[in-house]
C-alpha cells in the first residue's frame, strides 16, 4: 500500500505516551492519521466512530492484531482474530458461559475466596491489594471454570495470568515474561483439555472446561488442544485481570473516603463500579483493518489501513461525559447505559460483534469485592500511589499496600 507522505511512524510515541497518545494528536475532525508498526493507521474516537468501527462491512479483525499481542494477551488464533460466521461460532463459547446464573456463581466463588483470604490477614502486616486480588480471583475463577488447581498452584498461576496482561504492550523484560507465561499456561491447559477428552479427567457439565473441550467449530471439528487452551485462558485470564480494577477500587476508596460507609452497607455499589471502569485506565484502544476504501466525516481511510478506536479517550470525552476527569459515581444514578456509551470493554452488542463478553463477570466480581473492601478496617501507609498514563496497562505503582487493623 502506498503511504501518505509526511506521516511519521508513531510506534515509539505510542510506547512513550501510552493512553494520551491518541488524545494528544486529535485536532479538527478528531481523526488521527499516522503509522504504527510501519503500517498506515487512522485513529478515531467517540460514539459515532464506535458505530462506524463496529460495522463489519467497514472493519474486520483478521490480520489486525499484531503478533506480539497474540503471543501474550490473546493467544494465536483466538476469537479476537476471527470475523463473520467463524467469529460468531467461536464467540458462542463465551456467550454460553456468561448467563445470569453463572455470573452469580462466579461472584459467590469470589466472595468466598475473598473472605477466606482477607479474614486471614494478620493485623499490622502489610498486604499488596493488587497481588492479593489476583490470587483470590485465580482461585475462584479456576473453581468456577472447572479447572483443577492445587493450593500451591494458585500463586504461580495468578502470577502468569497477570504477566500476560502486564507485558502485552511493551518491549523488554515485561514482554518476555508475558510470552513465557503464555507458553507455560497454554501447555498446562492443553494437557487438561486432552485429559478431559480421553476421559482421564471429568469436566463438570456446563463448566468453561467442558464447553471449550466439546466446542465444535463452524466446520464441525473440535478445537485443537492448544486452541482450546487459548480460549480457556480467554475466560480465566481476563477475569483475573479484574484485579487491576480491585487495586483501582483501593485507590479510589483512599482518595474519596466519603463513599466508604455507603459502599460497606451495600449502597451505590454498581454506580461506583461503573465509575471505576470509566475513570481508571485499562484497555487504551482497539484495532481493526479497513475492508475497503472508506470515508469517515470526509476523511479518507484507504483499504487495508489499520483503524484504531480510542476507548480511553471515549470514556473521557466531554461530548459523552460531563467533567470526564472527575471521579463521580453518582453520574450513573438512573443513567441508562447505551451500547456506545461506556466502552472500557468495547462497544456495540457482544452477541454480534467483538465487544467483550465478560462485562457481566467484571461487574459481578467487583460488586462482590468492593463492599467487602470498603467494610474492612485498614491503614494506608506512605507509598507511591501514582498511576502513570504512560504505562500500558497502567496500575498504581505500589499495587496499593494496606495494613489491616486489629478486628
Ligand atoms: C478486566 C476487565 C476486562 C477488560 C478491561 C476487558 C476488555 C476487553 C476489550 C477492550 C475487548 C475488545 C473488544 C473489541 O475488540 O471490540 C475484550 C474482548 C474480549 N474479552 Fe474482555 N475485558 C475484561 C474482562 C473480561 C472477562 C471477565 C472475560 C471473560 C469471559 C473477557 C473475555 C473477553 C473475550 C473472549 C473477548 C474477545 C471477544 C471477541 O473478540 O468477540 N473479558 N475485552
Amino acid at each position: 500500500m502506498r503511504q501518505p507522505r509526511g506521516v511519521l511512524d508513531s510506534s515509539l510515541a505510542v510506547l512513550l505516551e501510552g493512553y494520551g497518545w491518541m488524545p494528544n494528536r486529535r485536532a479538527g475532525t478528531g481523526v488521527v492519521h499516522t503509522r504504527v508498526l510501519g503500517q498506515r493507521a487512522v485513529g478515531l474516537c467517540g460514539p459515532d466512530a464506535a458505530r462506524f468501527f463496529y460495522d463489519e462491512s467497514h472493519i474486520r479483525r483478521h490480520t489486525a492484531i499484531p503478533g506480539p499481542i497474540q503471543a501474550t494477551l490473546f493467544g494465536r488464533g483466538a476469537v479476537h482474530t476471527l470475523d463473520g460466521a467463524a467469529h460468531r461460532c467461536r464467540k458462542d463459547i463465551f456467550l454460553t458461559l456468561a448467563t445470569p446464573a453463572s455470573t452469580a456463581a462466579l461472584a459467590d466463588a469470589v466472595a468466598q475466596a475473598w473472605e477466606a483470604t482477607a479474614g486471614a490477614w494478620p493485623p499490622g502486616q502489610p498486604v499488596v491489594l493488587f497481588d492479593e486480588a489476583s490470587r483470590v480471583i485465580t482461585r475462584a475463577v479456576c473453581a468456577f471454570a472447572g479447572v483443577p488447581l492445587e493450593d500451591d498452584e494458585v500463586a504461580p498461576v495468578a502470577r502468569d495470568l497477570v504477566a500476560m496482561v502486564d507485558g502485552f504492550a511493551t518491549p523488554g523484560p515485561r514482554h518476555w515474561r508475558a510470552r513465557a507465561a503464555r507458553r507455560r499456561r497454554e501447555a498446562w491447559l492443553s494437557g487438561v483439555v486432552s485429559r478431559v477428552r480421553s476421559g482421564a479427567v471429568a469436566a463438570n457439565p456446563g463448566s468453561a472446561l467442558e464447553v471449550v473441550a466439546t466446542h465444535r467449530e463452524i466446520n464441525g471439528e473440535g478445537l485443537h488442544p492448544r486452541l482450546a487452551a487459548v480460549e480457556l485462558l480467554n475466560v480465566i485470564r481476563p477475569t483475573v485481570a479484574v484485579c487491576w480494577f480491585v487495586a483501582y477500587a483501593g485507590h479510589a476508596l483512599h482518595r474519596w473516603p466519603e463513599y466508604r460507609d455507603a459502599l460497606a452497607a451495600g449502597h451505590g455499589v454498581t454506580e461506583f463500579v461503573q465509575e471505576l471502569r470509566r475513570f481508571y485506565p485499562f484497555a487504551p484502544f482497539i484495532g481493526g483493518r479497513a475492508v475497503r476504501d472508506l470515508s469517515w466525516h470526509g476523511e479518507h481511510i484507504p483499504a487495508g489501513a489499520m483503524v484504531l478506536l480510542d476507548l480511553w479517550g471515549h470514556n473521557h470525552d466531554s461530548r459523552v461525559w460531563e467533567d470526564p476527569f472527575v471521579f463521580r459515581p453518582e453520574r450513573f444514578t438512573g443513567r441508562e447505559i447505551g451500547q456506545f456509551d461506556l466502552v472500557p470493554q468495547g462497544a456495540g452488542d457482544p452477541r454480534t460483534n467483538h465487544r467483550c463478553p465478560g462485562e457481566s463477570f467484571t461487574i459481578a466480581v467487583l460488586e462482590a469485592v468492593v463492599p467487602r473492601l470498603a467494610a474492612l478496617s485498614y491503614e494506608v501507609p506512605e507509598q507511591d500511589l501514582t498511576i502513570s498514563l504512560r504505562r500500558v496497562p497502567a496500575r498504581p505503582a505500589s499495587g496499593v499496600v494496606l495494613v489491616p487493623s486489629a478486628r
